[in-house]
């Protein structure tokens, strides 16, 4: 991470100038060529994660992915397959929320709601032996991603637990991961970065 150059002298941001903010500005761009490293680098936390599941978490999202890849999804489909379990670590109680967040500037509207709803979809294979509702995702019926959430999660995430499935390795999708994170789709800072 860049800790060297220029830097802004206000102590509150109310005291702020043009200047500053050129400062501010011109660094933003090289922090955020670096969100594709950042994103990966964060998914490596869940290698060797199993939490009593047959293999472990990289090994699942890589698995999702390659079947999703597979199955000829586009590029973004496939990113969102392999970071949709990447909330594991810091978002133990709402893992699909931090997905989604991380994924949203980039890709469409359903994509993320896929990736923001997939922990309900997905409890319909599971919920009911842990004394929940495994019809927890009925109470989205009805809404334009239903069946492409329950899509996902039958035919890529809750088949990935294969030990022998030869999925491809991270070093497969880190070039599809660059791509869909270079440049955001929409962004309450869209504007500022269009000019970087
Ligand atoms: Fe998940
Ligand atoms: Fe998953």
């Amino acid at each position: 991470m860049e800790n060297g150059g220029e830097r802004a002298t206000f102590r509150a941001m109310a005291e702020g100038t043009q200047a500053d903010w050129a400062i501010i500005g011109g660094q933003f761009r090289g922090f955020a060529a670096g969100l594709a490293d950042r994103v990966l680098a964060h998914l490596g936390l869940l290698d060797g994660d199993f939490g009593g599941f047959p293999i472990d978490r990289m090994q699942h999202s890589l698995q999702t992915a390659t079947r999703a890849h597979r199955d000829g999804r586009d590029e973004p489909y496939v990113v969102m397959a392999l970071l949709h379990d990447i909330g594991d670590t810091l978002g133990s109680y709402n893992h699909p929320e931090i997905a989604a967040a991380i994924l949203k500037p980039f890709v469409s509207e359903e994509l993320h709601w896929i990736a923001q709803h997939h922990g309900a979809f997905q409890g319909y294979y599971f919920f009911h032996f842990l004394g929940m509702d495994r019809d927890a995702r009925e109470a989205f019926r009805g809404h334009p991603h239903f069946e492409a959430c329950a899509e996902f999660c039958g035919r890529y995430d809750q088949v990935a637990f294969d030990p022998d499935y030869d999925s491809e390795p991270l070093a497969f999708f880190e070039p599809m991961v660059r791509r869909v994170f270079a440049r955001p789709l929409n962004s309450l800072y869209a504007k500022a970065v269009e000019g970087v």
